[in-house]
């Protein structure tokens, strides 16, 4: 093997949300989801191996700061990593960078674990192909198995037991004119993690029955109006997808309420809006931020109507 390894790779936005486990283990879902590349944000990772620390553990730094063992971010890496080491005495250094503005709610597993699958990918020497490499993100943080590819991705849910049916693709439809705005929203409370706010929901809310099934059907959808290049039934397959997600975490208990005051409010901006012709639908993940979506000819309009909007067009660059 070389001896460091890199890799990158950016964050993606599910436009048709991954929301439970069928296996804790394996990340493996209970529904397949789609999700759409943020060229320019992600994750740049370096791995190396290293000879025995002092206390027989991974180093793990992230943004240039050595993290403790006991962090919850480095005991998740070292956890992956045990997938990899050669024997028990294989130790490694993992530097990663986020190249997320954190306020912005983005800095995510999912751009995390794919940039140190291609690390480890490059330090090993395997050349795995990108199914093979979306399998390995996927055991890393599930939505991580879509953030290998830019452009728009989609999770086939799978249905083995071993989960070796359940890894993303990259869907080659290029649109141009496809815009995402992302409207930074204050974070007050400590969030419940992903990991956890699913568990809970899938264990508690009796809504989450209905689930699965309006899932796989708006995945369905949207990979039509992807193909079809259908703006308007994306955006609002895509919007009352992330709502449907949500109506299943607040019925969770205890129950999982990401939204701020400020997200509903441009929640009824974005309605108003489409009141008055503009088209921009938004979508939500697990967190208070709105993810805008929108073609080009909208532009003005979004960048009239939110101020502070970061436009990003995944497909020009
Ligand atoms: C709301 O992939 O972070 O962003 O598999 O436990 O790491 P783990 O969960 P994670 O969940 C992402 C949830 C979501 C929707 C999505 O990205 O599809």
């Amino acid at each position: 093997s070389k001896s460091v390894g890199k890799g990158s790779a950016p964050v993606n936005i599910a436009l048709s949300k991954y929301w439970g486990k069928r296996d804790t283990i394996l990340n493996l879902p209970t529904n397949g989801s789609a999700s759409i590349s943020l060229p320019g944000l992600g994750t740049e990772t370096q791995v190396k191996i290293i000879s025995a620390t002092k206390n027989h553990q991974d180093k793990v730094s992230l943004n240039g700061e050595l993290l403790e063992a006991e962090a919850p971010f480095a005991k998740r890496v070292s956890n992956f990593l045990n997938y990899f080491r050669g024997n028990s005495h294989t130790l490694f250094e993992v530097t990663t960078c986020n190249s997320v503005p954190t306020a912005a709610g983005l800095a995510s597993s999912a751009s995390g674990y794919a940039a140190l699958v291609l690390a480890l990918d490059d330090l090993f020497e395997w050349n795995l192909a990108d199914k093979e490499l979306s399998l390995l993100a996927r055991l890393g943080s599930g939505s991580a198995s879509r953030s290998l590819f830019p452009g728009f991705s989609v999770w086939h849910q799978g249905t083995q037991t071993d989960g070796l049916d359940s890894y993303a693709e990259a869907i080659e439809t290029q649109w141009p004119e496809f815009c995402i705005g992302l409207l930074e929203i204050d974070v007050k409370q400590k969030p419940v993690s992903s990991t956890q706010g699913m568990q809970n929901t899938v264990e508690t809310c009796a809504l989450y029955q209905a689930w699965p099934e309006q899932a796989n059907r708006d995945l369905q959808t949207i990979l039509n109006a992807i193909e079809e290049k259908n703006f308007s039934t994306l955006g609002k397959t895509a919007e009352h997808n992330a709502l449907t997600m949500h109506a299943t975490m607040i019925a969770t208990w205890p129950p999982i309420v990401y939204w701020q005051p400020e997200s509903v409010e441009a929640m009824h901006k974005v309605w108003q809006l489409r009141e008055q012709g503009v088209e921009v639908y938004f979508t939500m993940d697990a967190g208070p931020n709105l993810k805008l979506l929108f073609l080009q000819t909208e532009k003005p309009a979004i960048k009239q109507a939110f101020k502070d909007v970061k436009i990003l067009e995944p497909f020009k660059h």
